[in-house]
């Protein structure tokens, strides 16, 4: 990195637990000139404020600026999934290149907070890569892993994430129907907003669900999938009609592995 070259650090914060940060990103915090925290609209204050919260506690031994992102919404009416997302993707590149261009001054170390890890169903990564591949900003990058939402499930319901040799399938509820069971004994299911585990009709899986994990909010679930599913929905309803939102993950597993 040259001297006068900027930074942009995406800091992995963990998935809620105040104490789940490591000590590399409380380090790369302190060291921040600008912060690049992203405003999702309403429903998301909450995770502002959390995220505001962490600044607050490690930030406080050097001076910086904070920009708040607005972050453009997605078409979630549209049809082509995949060109939603994608011209999302596009008009977010907009923002983050015209704020990182208009902010982060020569010599400077930005960041952006990643919930969980940064490597894991997050567009953070994608977004500052295809701004540098646009070539009208240039800065140097850098990852501060986090604990992930998977861990801290794990953790919580006190398992492992695989069986005994076998690999685990990592998916998100949209594309939990494609999942193979016989193949992957554990299968891992982020961001799903339609809780795709109340169509399967397996009568050998466990399921471990975690929802606001790591906060006080927290709730876990777990048991033979056919008996707790109807449990998990009305738990899931009550939580997102109280708070407005809900972030929740589950394990999903074929009983009778090796
Ligand atoms: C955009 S992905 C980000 C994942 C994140 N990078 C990670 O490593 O955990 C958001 C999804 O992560 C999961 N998630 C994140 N934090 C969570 C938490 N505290 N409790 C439960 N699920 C969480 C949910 O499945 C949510 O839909």
């Amino acid at each position: 990195v040259l001297p006068d070259s900027r930074v942009m650090k995406l800091i992995g914060i963990g998935a809620g637990h105040p104490e789940q940060i490591t000590l590399q990103a409380i380090h790369a915090l302190a060291r921040v000139d600008v912060l690049f925290l992203t405003d999702k609209g309403e429903d998301s204050a909450d995770l502002l404020a959390a995220r505001k919260a962490v600044c607050a506690q490690y930030m406080q031994s050097r001076p910086h600026r904070t920009v708040v992102i607005q972050d453009p919404a997605r078409d979630r009416a549209a049809g082509d999934y995949t060109g939603a997302v994608r011209a999302w993707h596009d008009a977010r590149a907009d923002v983050y290149e015209q704020l990182i261009e208009q902010h982060l001054g020569a010599g400077e170390c930005g960041a952006l907070l990643v919930w969980g890890d940064p490597a894991i169903y997050d567009s953070a990564l994608r977004l500052l890569q295809s701004v540098l591949a646009r070539g009208r900003v240039s800065f140097d990058y850098e990852i501060i892993p986090g604990i992930s939402s998977i861990q801290a499930l794990a953790a919580r319901h006190r398992i492992s994430l695989h069986d005994i040799g076998q690999s685990i399938h990592i998916t998100t509820g949209r594309r939990l129907s494609d999942a193979d069971f016989d193949a992957h004994s554990s299968v891992v299911v982020l961001l799903d907003g339609r809780c795709a585990f109340a169509a399967l009709t397996r009568p050998d899986l466990i399921i471990y669900w975690g929802a606001y994990l790591g906060t006080s909010d927290e709730l876990l679930i777990a048991g033979a999938l056919s008996d707790v599913s109807e449990q998990i929905l009305a738990a899931r309803a009550d939580a997102r009609r109280r708070k407005g939102w809900i972030l929740d993950i589950y394990l999903l597993r074929r009983h009778g592995g090796p």
